[in-house]
């Protein structure tokens, strides 16, 4: 079975979000424009609707998270659905019990969506292939195979900062090779029509025939910054590394690390990005990171409105005759 049919159901509406490979251009506007409306929700006094009431989400973060999972929690909870933040280290998956009899508990208390992270790339998928046909799975990154939802949450700021798509200059900076987050915004920018995508990183943080994802690699970071709109920086991910990679973060930093000057190499109106979590001084220079062009916090918000959007999209869905 392709991916792209797992994640919708019989009658063709979105049932589960585990990667954006594959969507349809159609699919990922109306997550952004839902996104839109949602993002007003969270700026009124009273940030909350009841368009989930009676649902109830289960967080199942097996790696350790900040942003994706406190913002899911948030999101759920404006959109009226109970939360369930289950803590891995104290369940009973240390006493032997395996994670889908887990999940079939969760299943048995009429849950209706899991949030899943994990270390492992194709987790959320597996799950999905697994669960009774009323749940719904989202995917909050696995491995180093996707992160849809950053990637979406991504979209939505250059959206709302560059207004389209259809002219831009995008280049992504840092590790490629283990980026979950890359590989989701790569096919996302590509999907939306973005003309020009760069990776700029050393060869050994490079994928093989990257240029099949339909990208330009660059080994040098001026060149490869020279006259970008939209600039997305990323950490190297150590915990994914295998032998020495680099030789120190020290010349990493000399080398790839986002700094004023070489910051300057970009369009004047150039905006800087970053998933998250940042690490100052190695791929980022702090005076970049709280600087003008620096929209890493606004992305933390507008993750926020696009989980919203995907979780009532997916829970909002019509039963169809399967389910
Ligand atoms: N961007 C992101 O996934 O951050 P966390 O690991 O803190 O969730």
């Amino acid at each position: 079975m392709r991916q792209r049919d797992i994640q919708f159901d019989a009658s063709g509406q979105l049932r589960h979000f585990l990667t954006i490979e594959g969507l349809p251009r159609q699919t990922l506007i109306d997550i952004l424009d839902s996104a839109e409306n949602f993002a007003t929700v969270t700026e009124q006094t009273v940030k909350k609707v009841p368009l989930l009431r009676g649902k109830t989400i289960v967080n199942l973060f097996f790696e350790p998270s900040t942003r994706t999972r406190t913002t899911f929690e948030v999101a759920a909870k404006r959109l009226s659905a109970d939360v369930l933040n289950i803590n891995i280290n104290t369940s009973s998956t240390t006493k032997g019990e395996s994670l889908l009899d887990m999940l079939h508990n969760f299943e048995a208390m009429h849950c209706d969506m899991f949030v899943v992270r994990h270390d492992q790339s194709g987790a959320a998928h597996f799950i999905a292939q697994h669960v009774a046909p009323h749940i719904s799975v989202i995917n909050a990154g696995d491995g180093r195979h996707a992160h849809p939802t950053q990637g979406m949450l991504d979209m939505f700021t250059i959206r709302r900062h560059k207004k389209s798509f259809n002219r831009l200059v995008v280049a992504i900076v840092g590790d490629i090779l283990h980026s979950r987050v890359a590989r989701s915004e790569i096919h996302a920018l590509n999907i939306l029509g973005v003309p020009e995508i760069r990776v700029i990183a050393p060869q050994t943080l490079i994928p093989r025939n990257a240029e099949n994802l339909g990208v330009h690699v660059y080994h040098d970071l001026r060149e490869g910054l020279y006259g970008a709109d939209v600039i997305m920086t990323l950490r190297l991910q150590r915990e994914r590394m295998q032998g020495a990679l680099l030789p120190s973060e020290g010349e990493y930093f000399r080398r790839y690390g986002l700094s004023e000057k070489t910051l300057a190499m970009a369009k004047s109106d150039a905006i800087v990005l970053h998933p998250g979590p940042i690490n100052r001084g190695v791929e980022i220079a702090s005076s970049v990171a709280d600087g003008m062009q620096s929209v890493i916090l606004e992305q933390v918000s507008h993750g926020i409105a696009i989980r919203m959007a995907i979780m009532s999209m997916v829970l909002g869905r019509k039963p169809d005759k399967e389910d």
